[in-house]
């Protein structure tokens, strides 16, 4: 399969009032083919939705290069970048505010299916329409076409926000913790549901989770990268990940996981801890290797100095730390 998009070399800075400007994302290298999932792990405000906006065009990116299907997003035409916009979709964290209150389930999914496929007919709108509320478990489907999104679940509204993404037959859906604020129980089954249509559609998804098991239960055998600082630090399959994590901060994510979770092993990454009390943020970015403050392997005079290149670990898992370029160079 061809690469359906590739960021190389990313960044992302935001312009600030009393400041030049804050730069959130650097250097951002990943490529993903169709039908494929890559999953984005990381803590809180590391940048994954900023991240997860440029890929899917809502947002710009002020480095480096996002080629889709071939063509630089930033170099695309109207029309390329219309094409762009509907090819790649988002399903947001919070469907309680990405549908609109005064439209019912039908006009949701129906609206996009009349622009995208320019379906007019009504028994043809309500036949397309049946199909996605089908898709995305939404039965019997009379119960919920006439309903507005005041009168659905938080689950049942995330699954016609799925519905009305799916109605533009994308490429590639964002997920951007789409699962956060449903009860723990409908999880796995929302999570399900995506993985059947990518099954069924081909469709690759960028999915951005903070949370290590939810991860690994959606990304089996896919790509894995871990995000710290604005900053990939590894990024390797998901199964390597968690049974040969290598960047002390991935050994963190994991150690954190184990015990919260009957989805790692219980004796998995346990017992590392990061150090040091210290918060480092963008706007008080450390010198060196961000994690440094941190980090328990810190080398003094390298790690506080030197930003760690990104090495080869193995084939196909590369770590941003001075470990692995100083093995590398044994
Ligand atoms: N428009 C903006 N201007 C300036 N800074 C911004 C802007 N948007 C986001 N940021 C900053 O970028 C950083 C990353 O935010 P982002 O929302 O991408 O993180 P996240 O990893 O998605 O966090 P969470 O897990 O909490 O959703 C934060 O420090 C945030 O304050
Ligand atoms: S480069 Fe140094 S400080 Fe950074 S993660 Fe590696 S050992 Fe820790
Ligand atoms: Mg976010």
């Amino acid at each position: 399969m061809g690469d359906l998009m590739r960021l190389c070399g990313l960044g992302k800075a935001f312009p600030q009032r009393q400041r030049n400007e804050i730069t959130i994302l650097r250097n951002i290298t990943i490529t993903m083919g169709e039908g494929e999932t890559v999953c984005v792990l990381g803590e809180s405000g590391c940048g994954k939705t900023t991240l997860g906006r440029i890929v899917a065009g809502v947002s710009d990116y002020t480095a480096g290069s996002y080629r889709f299907q071939g063509k630089e997003v930033s170099e695309m035409s109207k029309e390329e970048r219309n094409q762009f916009r509907n090819s790649v979709q988002m399903i947001h964290q919070n469907p309680y505010e990405s549908l609109n209150p005064t439209m019912m389930v039908f006009d949701i999914i129906a609206n996009p299916i009349r622009r995208h496929h320019k379906i007019v007919k009504i028994e043809e709108l309500y036949e397309k329409v049946t199909e996605l509320l089908e898709t995305v478990g939404l039965t019997p489907v009379e119960d919920f076409v006439d309903k507005y999104p005041a009168f659905l679940s938080g689950g049942q509204r995330q699954r016609v926000s799925i519905a009305r993404t799916l109605a533009m037959n994308p490429k590639l859906i964002v997920v951007d913790e789409a699962t956060s604020m449903v009860d723990t129980s409908l999880r796995i089954s929302l999570l399900g549901t995506l993985k059947k249509i990518q099954e069924e559609t081909g469709v690759s998804y960028f999915f951005i989770t903070h949370d290590l098991a939810l991860g690994k239960y959606f990304a089996q055998g896919q790509k894995a990268v871990i995000m710290y600082l604005g900053q990939i630090v590894e990024e390797c399959s998901m199964e390597r990940l968690v049974e040969y994590p290598c960047h002390p901060y991935t050994k963190e994510i994991l150690s954190a996981a184990v015990g919260s979770s009957d989805i790692l092993e219980k004796d998995q990454g346990k017992k590392y801890r990061l150090t040091g009390t210290d918060n480092p943020s963008f706007k008080n970015l450390p010198s060196g290797c961000p994690l440094h403050p941190r980090c328990p392997q810190k080398m003094a005079g390298t790690c506080d100095v030197k930003i760690p290149e990104s090495a080869k670990a193995e084939q196909g898992h590369y770590v941003r730390c001075h470990l692995y370029e100083e093995e590398r160079q044994r």
